[in-house]
């Protein structure tokens, strides 16, 4: 145990002025939701503010045996995923049945690929049980050994499992260009509608012209709660005097996939396409610390309006680009995805290559950037309003964003008046 002593001198070190730094910044991260255990509070939660949130740069005040972190297991100790996480699970048969079955990791790693360093903690002798428990376990009681929904089956809705709240430490890298040719719906003439498992590889797209809307972005991504043929516009009930001021709608977001069924219908055992289900490092990575991008999103706005819908939460606090933005509005779902979301430049692990060029929003034929800003463009008239007025906030295609400054990008998007 000579390595595990060394780490443990060394984040004590660390820990000494960490902790000075970190305090402030984790009470701000209040929103992060925090590790869900249903037993009574354990010794060693002294208070809820001070709980270390996950992925915080800062270390914990105390190794903090609630909070499994892979770094220090990945990286750290150097353990390889399938020390711990094997594939497929014998319950896969069962979390999913019929034809909808398919081998998947679909369960917690067994005690046995911890034992051999955490003996200590797996038999201390607390009550009701051990911290440690409470990564897997919803309970540990003789009677009650349920876990919590293995995340990765993020499809399965059964009210009878629990799920447990965790900040992924990981990003998927899914790489957009190298299967913007292969994934497609097998139904010809399809729109919007949400018939996501109906995967074909088609090898060829020899007859695809490159104006045409790529099939395959609905396979993986669909209009989220969308407004439809309902009356009822807004996502939750607005306020009698809200007037044109914005609101959370329906069809704001698109969802993204939340577990292994589109993959693993192509990357699988019997198709040997890489990467093999097994090779869970190859679609997951460990995100580094500079992944903090300004988001254009506000919590308390977000709770005033009531959003509890964790797609709905995790969507909007992720927006980089436009908050306000909503995909079924006016013209939007007509529009082609990739004028939007160039394909051959996105990097799902480089958040900055997600960005929506703000030209963007002017389309083929300038639906928010006109030639002058009596055509219409809300850009324009943006632009020119905070020309007048510093103290305007643009608020047509964001939520915090417009109060800031106009960005360089934004003004050469507007083209120069040579009337006025
Ligand atoms: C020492 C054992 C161990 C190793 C090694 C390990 N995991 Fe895990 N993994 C766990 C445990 C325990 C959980 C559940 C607790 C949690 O969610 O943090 C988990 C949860 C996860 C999750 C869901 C939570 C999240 O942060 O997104 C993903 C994804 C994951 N593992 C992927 C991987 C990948 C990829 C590797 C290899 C690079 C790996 N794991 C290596 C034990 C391990
Ligand atoms: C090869 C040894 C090794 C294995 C296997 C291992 N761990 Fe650890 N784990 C460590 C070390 C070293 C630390 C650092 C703190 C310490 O010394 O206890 C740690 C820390 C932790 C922590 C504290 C938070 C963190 O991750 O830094 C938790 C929780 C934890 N391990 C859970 C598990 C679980 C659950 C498993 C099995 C799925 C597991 N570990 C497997 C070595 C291991
Ligand atoms: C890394 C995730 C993980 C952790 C941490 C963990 N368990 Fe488990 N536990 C499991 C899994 C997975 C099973 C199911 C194993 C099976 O069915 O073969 C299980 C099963 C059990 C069972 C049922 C009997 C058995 O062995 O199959 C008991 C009791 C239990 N765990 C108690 C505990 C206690 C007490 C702790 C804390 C000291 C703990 N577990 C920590 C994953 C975990
Ligand atoms: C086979 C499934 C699949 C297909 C097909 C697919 N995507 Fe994705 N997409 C993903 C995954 C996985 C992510 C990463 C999600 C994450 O980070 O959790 C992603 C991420 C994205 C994001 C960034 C989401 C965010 O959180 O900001 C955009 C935008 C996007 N895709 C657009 C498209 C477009 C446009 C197409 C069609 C050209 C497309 N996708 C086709 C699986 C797919
Ligand atoms: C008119 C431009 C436009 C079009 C067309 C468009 N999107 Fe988007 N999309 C955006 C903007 C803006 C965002 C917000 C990005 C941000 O703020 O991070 C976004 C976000 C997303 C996200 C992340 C989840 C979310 O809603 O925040 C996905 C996934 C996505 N779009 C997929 C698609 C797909 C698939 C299509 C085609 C069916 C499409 N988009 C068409 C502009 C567009
Ligand atoms: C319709 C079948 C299909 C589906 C569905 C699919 N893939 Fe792929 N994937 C492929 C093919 C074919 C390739 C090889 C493409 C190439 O090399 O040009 C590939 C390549 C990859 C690669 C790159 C491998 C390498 O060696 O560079 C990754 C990573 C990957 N897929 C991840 C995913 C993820 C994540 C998903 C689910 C969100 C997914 N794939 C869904 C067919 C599919
Ligand atoms: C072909 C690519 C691919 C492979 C291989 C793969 N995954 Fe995934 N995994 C995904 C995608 C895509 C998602 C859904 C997006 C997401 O949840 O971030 C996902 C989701 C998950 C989640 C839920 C993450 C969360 O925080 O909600 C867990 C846990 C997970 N995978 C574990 C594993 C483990 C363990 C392995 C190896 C046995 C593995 N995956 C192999 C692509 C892959
Ligand atoms: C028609 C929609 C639209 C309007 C109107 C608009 N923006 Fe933006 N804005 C975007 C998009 C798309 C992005 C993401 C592109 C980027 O950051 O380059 C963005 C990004 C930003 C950013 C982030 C830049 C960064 O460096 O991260 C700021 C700040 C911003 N806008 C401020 C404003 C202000 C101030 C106004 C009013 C003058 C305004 N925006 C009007 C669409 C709009």
């Amino acid at each position: 145990m000579s390595t595990a002593d060394c780490v443990k001198k060394r984040q004590a070190i660390r820990l000494a002025f960490l902790v000075m730094l970190s305090l402030p910044f984790l009470t701000a991260h209040s929103i992060s939701p925090a590790v869900v255990y249903s037993g009574p509070a354990e010794p060693q939660r002294t208070s809820k503010t001070r709980r270390p949130v996950k992925r915080s740069k800062a270390q914990p005040p105390r190794i903090n045996y609630s909070q499994f972190s892979h770094v220090t297991h990945v990286t750290t100790q150097k353990l390889t995923c399938d020390s711990c996480h094997k594939f497929p699970t014998p319950n896969w048969k069962e979390v999913r049945t019929g034809e909808a079955a398919f081998q998947d990791v679909a369960e917690f790693p067994e005690h046995s690929s911890c034992l051999n360093c955490h003996r200590p903690q797996f038999f201390a002798r607390e009550r009701p049980a051990p911290v440690i428990c409470s990564n897997c376990h919803v309970g540990v009681t003789p009677r009650d050994t349920t876990r919590f929904l293995f995340p990765s089956l993020g499809d399965v809705s059964d009210p009878k499992f629990k799920t447990r709240d965790v900040i992924s430490e990981f990003g998927v890298g899914f790489p957009h260009d190298k299967h913007l040719d292969v994934v497609g719906l097998s139904r010809p003439g399809f729109r919007e509608e949400p018939v996501a498992q109906l995967v074909t590889i088609a090898w060829s797209s020899s007859n695809q012209k490159p104006a045409e809307q790529p099939k395959s972005c609905p396979v993986c991504h669909q209009t989220y709660q969308p407004q439809g043929d309902s009356s009822e516009e807004y996502l939750t009930k607005p306020p009698k005097s809200l007037g044109d001021n914005f609101w959370l709608k329906k069809g704001t977001f698109k969802t993204v996939p939340n577990s292994h069924t589109t993959c693993f219908s192509c990357h699988n055992a019997e198709s040997e396409l890489p990467p093999a289900p097994k090779d869970c490092n190859l679609c997951h990575q460990l995100l580094g610390p500079d992944q903090k991008l300004k988001v254009d999103f506000d919590p308390k706005l977000a709770a005033e309006m009531g959003v509890s819908d964790k797609t709905v939460f995790s969507a909007w606090s992720r927006r980089i680009s436009a908050g306000a933005f909503r995909h079924e509005g006016g013209e939007h779902p007509n529009l082609n995805c990739s004028g939007c979301h160039d394909a051959t430049v996105m990097n799902t692990l480089d958040k900055k290559t997600l960005k929506v060029p703000v030209r963007s929003c002017g389309g083929a034929e300038g639906c928010h950037i006109t030639a002058t800003a009596d055509d219409g463009g809300a850009l324009n008239y943006e632009v020119d309003q905070k020309k007048v007025n510093v103290g305007f906030v643009c608020v047509k295609c964001h939520i915090t964003f417009g109060r800031e400054p106009v960005p360089a990008n934004h003004a050469e998007a507007v083209p120069k008046s040579v009337t006025k």
